[in-house]
């Protein structure tokens, strides 16, 4: 028999709050567009399942918190009955396997168009700037022009990501994580890129991240700050929502964040120019790491030697793997093996084939 190989610093445990996670490697939310009307379907049973470890941890994909929150097709829902009744097994059999399963809550804003809204109207988002059409690899057809929220109408959007919040925790989930990065509506708020309000949602810094911070606010009042994370991703630029000034931007909110002393915060690498390619960056997480006094995820690039060392280093608690974990199921134990890995292919990531690319990735004793 193979000796067990040495501890490594990623399959080390690690206390999240109230939870004991027996490892630090953690699945990303990744979109896989298989929820057929927005709402969750039995596939992803076993997708999430595959995935699942005693003490892992897993964020589930973009969850829609609103009838306007969607861009893209078939990705799921969480504000109807229909869709939290639809959660409810798949991260049941999550539990059963001894993971631990967060929800990640999204609202696209103008990352939309009229065919995805309400009544055919206009995606909303803090800006009436349009977004020009991009080939992001999910086939989105067009954006069309969004309408700039009136300030009054920001506390229903506020009030849309807490409900959310409720139903994931009546569904089930441990907790939320609340999608603040990739130019989605959070990040319209936040960058100045897009942000070109005059009220008190816009202009100073401090204005840009209060519709962040009010959703953190929230969130937290609702389900308890032990049961929620955020994601950001200061650095990038993508759907043309970029920072002129990235650092100040990601310091003050991982400073902002202390007071609502939510469980983590979680940041994409600079690194991570566009969604889905790495390219070299002078910049660093590290001052958002030692401002922020939660628990600190990255993730955007990682391997398992990149990975060892960012925890080794105390660069992270725990480290978020998207493309590797979408298709090695048996992530962990293929770093605790130090075995090798499946490749994924980015030509199944959005479609709608329910196993296809989706939970036909073969586990390690399938490929022995
Ligand atoms: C297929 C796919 C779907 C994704 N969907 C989401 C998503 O729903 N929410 C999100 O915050 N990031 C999403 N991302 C970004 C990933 O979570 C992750 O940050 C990115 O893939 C970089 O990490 P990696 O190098 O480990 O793959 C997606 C990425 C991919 C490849």
């Amino acid at each position: 028999m193979a000796a067990e190989a040495p501890t490594i610093p990623l399959l080390t445990p690690y206390k999240l709050g109230r939870f004991n996670l027996s490892h630090r490697v953690v699945m990303a939310p990744l979109t896989r567009v298989r929820s057929y009307g927005n709402v969750p379907r039995p596939h992803a049973i076993l997708y999430y399942s595959q995935r699942a470890s005693k003490g892992g941890l897993l964020i589930a994909e973009a969850t829609g918190v609103s009838d306007t929150a969607q861009g893209y097709p078939d990705t799921p829902g969480i504000w109807t009955k229909e869709q939290v009744e639809a959660w409810k097994p798949i991260v049941d059999a999550v539990h059963a396997k001894g993971g631990i399963f967060f929800c990640q809550i999204w609202h696209v804003g103008r990352v939309s168009n009229q065919g995805f809204q309400p009544n055919g109207q206009a995606p909303i988002s803090s800006t009436d700037k349009p977004l020009t059409p991009q080939a992001n690899g999910t086939d989105n057809p067009k954006f069309t022009l969004p309408r700039r929220l009136r300030t009054e109408e920001i506390p229903q959007i506020i009030n849309d990501f807490r409900l959310a919040a409720r139903n994931a925790i009546e569904a089930g989930f441990d907790g939320v994580e609340i999608h603040g990065a990739h130019g989605y509506l959070i990040d319209q708020f936040m960058k100045d890129q897009v942000n070109d309000r005059t009220d008190q949602y816009g202009g100073s810094l401090e204005n840009h991240c209060r519709f962040a911070l009010g959703t953190v606010e929230a969130v937290a009042n609702e389900i308890g700050a032990d049961r929620v994370g955020i994601r950001l991703s200061p650095f990038a630029d993508y759907m043309e929502s970029g920072d002129s000034n990235p650092e100040a931007l990601g310091l003050y909110m991982a400073e902002s964040l202390n007071k609502y002393g939510i469980l983590y915060c979680h940041m994409v690498e600079p690194r991570m120019k566009t969604a889905e390619e790495k390219s070299e960056s002078s910049h660093s997480l590290l001052p958002m790491r030692k401002a922020f006094k939660g628990h600190f995820f990255v993730a955007g690039g990682y391997d398992r030697e990149d990975g060892n060392k960012a925890i080794a280093e105390s660069r992270a608690d725990l480290v978020v793997y998207g493309r590797l974990f979408l298709a090695n199921p048996d992530l962990p134990k293929r770093f605790k093996l130090n075995a090798p890995l499946n490749k994924y292919n980015r030509d199944t990531f959005y479609i709608s084939d329910p196993a296809l690319g989706y939970t036909d990735y073969p586990f390690l004793e399938d490929t022995a």
